[in-house]
């Protein structure tokens, strides 16, 4: 018999050995924490559609970001439940704007001083219609205007970004939003704060249960006219060229693992920072499976977090970041 020369087993025969080949690791200050901060005190929402994961008021945020901290997590994305909405989500720039008021206050804290703030830059949370942008309606039909939505979005990432954000990550798809963003924070003095560009957003059916947790749904059409068709990698690499073109820092990609292949031809294309958003479907579909018992918790977490990573995304953004940095702990 002959034998072979090459045993890839060799290298799989024990932990230690396995951990020594492993090409690709996680670590939990490349987690970034996703929270949904509400009115109210002393608030804790479970979403229905998201176990594990809360509508928080400011001072139960600051509890659960201190949580993070203390886990090593790297940062917070936040989002906001308005009290109010409008067509303008005038909420969005509010000096006294939820996340806002969330932002000054997790700036008190000295637990959280290695903890990165990255304020989500929309308008979907604080429109009534849901939209990311201003809908003009003509008729039966309706439009979503792209410039007038792209002066609210660089307003509220102002807004933001002096209201305490490290780091202002607009979400809403629109053209010229990234050179608007850092036309009006450099205008203001606030050169030096990032821009994470969502640069490559697919229109997805897996931000289905996000909408439940921030109370965003458009209440008619959908977002097909500014979010990205599923079937373009070509098209993603020219949002990414032109957001980073416009000033952006680093780029965030989303969803995360029905896109991998996206993830992995940015990684080879542009020499930036990439991070890749787990959504809340990926989220809501894997815990969707443990409930069943039909999947192990622990091992698919941590592998669909690892294939993110093998993709090519530096930083994760994940509902997965507590649980997951106290695996890696
Ligand atoms: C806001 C925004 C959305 C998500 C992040 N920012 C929703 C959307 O575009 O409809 C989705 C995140 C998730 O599903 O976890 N525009």
């Amino acid at each position: 018999m002959e034998y072979p020369i090459t045993r890839l087993r060799r290298l799989r025969s024990s932990e230690p050995m396995r951990s020594l080949v492993r090409e690709t690791s996680l670590d939990p200050s490349a987690f970034i924490y996703p929270l949904f901060i509400c009115p109210g005190e002393g608030v804790r929402n479970e979403i229905g559609s998201m176990p594990g994961i809360f509508n928080l008021s400011v001072d139960e945020a600051l509890r659960e970001a201190e949580t993070a901290a203390s886990l090593g997590i790297g940062g917070l994305l936040l989002f906001g439940l308005p009290e109010t909405k409008d067509d303008e989500g005038a909420g969005a720039w509010a000096d006294d704007g939820i996340v806002q008021r969330a932002l000054r206050e997790f700036k008190k804290s000295a637990a959280l001083k290695k903890l990165l703030l990255i304020a989500d830059v929309c308008l979907c949370e604080y429109t009534s219609h849901g939209h990311c942008g201003m809908v003009r309606k003509q008729g039966d039909s309706y439009e979503i205007e792209n410039d007038s939505s792209v002066r609210l979005i660089a307003r509220t990432a102002l807004s933001l970004a002096t209201a305490g954000a490290d780091i202002v990550a607009p979400s809403d798809m629109m053209d010229g939003r990234v050179a608007a963003i850092r036309d009006e924070l450099d205008e203001e003095g606030m050169e030096q704060t990032p821009v994470l560009s969502y640069a490559s957003k697919f229109a997805s059916a897996f931000y289905g249960p996000f909408r439940e947790a921030a109370d965003s749904a458009p209440q008619f059409g959908d977002r097909r006219s500014y979010q990205m068709d599923g079937g373009n990698l070509r098209e993603a690499m020219r949002e990414i060229e032109l957001d980073l073109t416009e000033g952006a820092d680093m780029i965030l990609m989303k969803p995360a693992m029905p896109y991998l292949d996206v993830i992995r031809a940015a990684r080879e294309r542009f020499d930036v920072p990439i991070g890749a958003y787990q959504v809340s479907g990926e989220y809501s579909m894997l815990h969707a499976a443990f409930a069943k018992g039909w999947l192990e918790p622990q091992r698919a977490m941590m592998e669909s977090l690892i294939s993110i990573r093998r993709a090519g995304a530096g930083f994760i953004v994940t509902y997965f970041a507590r649980d997951a940095a106290k695996v890696l702990g």
